[in-house]
């Protein structure tokens, strides 16, 4: 794994926006995994800018996102549809018909589920994953126990994550019980890996993550088998790490360091 730490969120968005542009740039057609949140607010941001003033150009790409909630229609304020519209889509030349979000609202998710797993093979994969992690070291929805061999399912949200989340809900009763999310299993076979974190409170999950046993209390520990995955942290978020040093002294002498 590669880790690079950055002063703060923005240093952490716009060393994630440069991956993504190298990707394309090698890769116009590449297919890219997308994550919602507030992690990757920024990034998608930067993304903008460069499509505006640098002419970044999407009109090749086709996405995938993570994850979606259980019986929020595309329209809902907090539907990860919604968010990627107004936080991406709307502001950047993809296709719409390159454009794959999970369902939150089709009547029948198994086969929903067995499609979308199909989309990504048909599409040749997925070329660069963006992944945040939850305050439990979750990522998409696979919450803790989740099996790291996990495919594209309903899962039940943990209590900790319906608290974390409850901020964007008028009450915590609001927030969905039921997500549909890429597997574990799903996540690692993209080619490439960046995990984003930010902010004290994920700074234990990081840890445990890259430092911890892999286990399927802590998905993101599953990352650990992957062949090419980076996080990119900022101090917050890095300061649980015991080896904190030794992955900066690495850091400065990496030859592409984004
Ligand atoms: C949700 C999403 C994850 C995301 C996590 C952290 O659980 N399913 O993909 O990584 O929230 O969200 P935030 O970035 O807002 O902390």
């Amino acid at each position: 794994m590669e880790i690079i730490v950055k002063d703060n969120v923005e240093g952490m968005s716009k060393s994630a926006a440069r991956v993504v542009a190298r990707t394309l740039n090698s890769k116009p057609d590449a297919v890219l995994g997308l994550a919602t949140g507030s992690t990757p607010l920024g990034l998608y941001k930067e993304l903008v800018r460069m499509h505006e003033q640098e002419g970044l150009d999407f009109s090749q790409v086709t996405t995938f996102n993570l994850d979606e909630y259980v019986g929020l229609t595309q329209k809902h304020t907090q539907s990860y549809h919604y968010f990627m519209y107004e936080n991406l889509f709307k502001h950047v030349n993809i296709p719409n018909q390159n454009i794959y979000i999970p369902s939150g609202s089709t009547d029948n998710y198994e086969a929903f589920c067995k499609w979308y797993e199909q989309r990504i093979v048909e599409c040749g994969g997925i070329d660069l994953q963006i992944l945040g992690i939850g305050s439990d070291g979750h990522i998409a929805f696979n919450e803790p126990s989740s099996s790291l061999g996990s495919r594209t399912r309903i899962k039940t949200l943990a209590k900790q994550t319906i608290d974390d989340n409850a901020r964007f809900f008028d009450s915590p009763e609001e927030v969905p019980v039921y997500a549909i999310t890429m597997g574990v299993g799903t996540i690692l076979e993209a080619h490439k890996i960046i995990l984003l974190a930010n902010g004290k409170n994920k700074a234990d999950a990081v840890a445990a993550a890259i430092e911890g046993p892999m286990t399927s209390m802590i998905t993101a520990s599953a990352l650990q088998l992957h062949r090419d995955t980076m996080f990119i942290v900022d101090r917050d978020a890095a300061s649980s790490l015991d080896m904190l040093d030794y992955y900066e002294w690495i850091q400065d002498k990496m030859p592409n360091a984004p």
